[in-house]
């Protein structure tokens, strides 16, 4: 049986199973249920996140906006106190089984919320599949979890790795660009914001001539960067996160790149990082689902409420962060705080429409956000809005059988 079988398989059984329960429970045969037990309980809240390496401020980004949403809420889900339980994940795809299954059969959780790096999001989603565990998958965007292995209990608050880059083809083609070098991790999430944006720039008659990739998370970018310099490019594309992007864009200056080749990334080069680079990012372009200065309501209510409490400025995994525990507060106010109603606090969260700092969103049919991309310039110390770079972006949930 293929992969896509798999999936579609998966989906009925879950749908099968949670149908048996309410029946039997219509029957009486299951009194007294969970709920009944369970109702004054605490709802289990799993963060896997990583809390040590080059992603670890990203993790911590994402536990404060999460917080945040819920503390808005009284600090409580549909009615119920919130008790949390964490595992540092290390950005490690080998122990992602072993860490998942942490909060899946050690504590219980009801809901897992984790984590950022794709190929642990990869470890993650076998795991999950079998348990049939909630999952909010606040950033990590590897395709799969909403291609071939979406399923019923999977959501991402964040983006696919596809959408962060596949609006940059048409920004470069805009500019006279008529090829580009990709730069990246060799890992899912680099592969994938490569034929993003490779997708994207072909269609506007671009060629992407060079792949250049550094293994996950080295940072010594010296040798690829004097490759650039002899290629000379018309422009250069990057996906670097976190301590490897601050790096990444210290060395471009130092390289004598910036000013000469044009340096374009998904967001994610630029987010949370300018305190730390100088002016070594200043001018540099990308794409992301946020930005600075959007100054809508929600944005600036958002803003504040979050320098105010963690006296730090927002960033985009603060927003996904933030939007994961606004998707679980639609789903669970739903059904009261009955988590075990979980088909109910599925279709609830599929119905939802977030009010986000980024703009509204909604989700599509494989629980992936359908959102706008933001063109973003640095300018100072802000990734500056310039416009929509792509209305609605919604990824093409290949495989996706649901
Ligand atoms: C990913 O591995 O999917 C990933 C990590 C960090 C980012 C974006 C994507 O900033």
């Amino acid at each position: 049986m293929d992969k896509e079988q798999n999936a579609s398989c998966d989906r009925r059984g879950f749908l099968r199973g949670s149908s048996a329960i309410a029946g039997a429970t219509a029957a009486g045969v299951l009194l007294p249920t969970h709920f009944a037990f369970g109702q004054q309980a605490k709802i289990k809240v799993g963060l896997m996140l990583p809390s040590t390496g080059t992603f670890a401020a990203l993790g911590a980004a994402i536990t404060n906006g999460f917080k945040l949403a819920i503390d808005e809420r009284g600090g409580k889900l549909g009615g119920r106190e919130i008790e949390y339980f964490l595992v540092d994940d290390e950005s490690n795809p080998a122990k992602a089984p072993e860490n998942t299954n942490k909060l899946v059969q050690r504590d219980k959780v009801d809901v897992v919320i984790g984590t950022v790096h794709s190929g642990v999001v990869m470890g993650m989603a076998k795991v999950l599949k079998d348990s049939g565990t909630l999952w909010i998958n606040p950033n990590g965007g590897a395709g799969a979890m909403t291609g071939p292995l979406c399923a019923p209990n999977f959501f991402r608050s964040s983006f696919s790795n596809w959408q962060t880059t596949h609006a940059l083809g048409k920004v470069l083609k805009a500019k006279g660009h008529k090829n580009a070098v990709f730069i990246t991790w060799k890992y899912a999430a680099g592969e994938e914001m490569l034929e993003g944006f490779k997708e994207g720039f072909e269609k506007e008659g671009g060629k992407l001539t060079h792949e250049l990739f550094v293994p996950f998370p080295q940072v010594e970018f010296q040798a690829l960067l004097t490759e650039i310099a002899s290629i000379k490019p018309d422009a250069v594309v990057a996906f670097f996160a976190g301590g490897g992007a601050a790096k990444f864009l210290k060395d471009y200056q130092a390289a004598g790149l910036k000013g000469k080749i044009p340096l374009y990334g998904a967001g994610f080069l630029t987010d949370g990082v300018l305190e730390a680079v100088g002016d070594a990012a200043e001018g540099v372009e990308t794409t992301l689902h946020y930005a600075d200065g959007l100054n809508t309501k929600k944005d600036n209510a958002f803003r504040l409420a979050y320098a105010k409490t963690y006296k730090l400025q927002p960033d985009v995994y603060a927003v996904q962060g933030y939007d994961a525990g606004q998707l679980l507060v639609a789903g669970l106010e739903a059904v009261k705080g009955d988590i075990g109603n979980k088909v109910g606090v599925i279709k609830a969260m599929e119905a939802a429409k977030i009010d986000s700092p980024r703009g509204q969103w909604t989700l599509s049919k494989a629980h992936n956000p359908v959102q706008d991309m933001y063109l973003r310039k640095v300018v100072g110390k802000e990734n500056k809005v310039q416009g929509v770079a792509w209305k609605a972006l919604a990824d093409p949930a290949r495989g996706c059988k649901a």
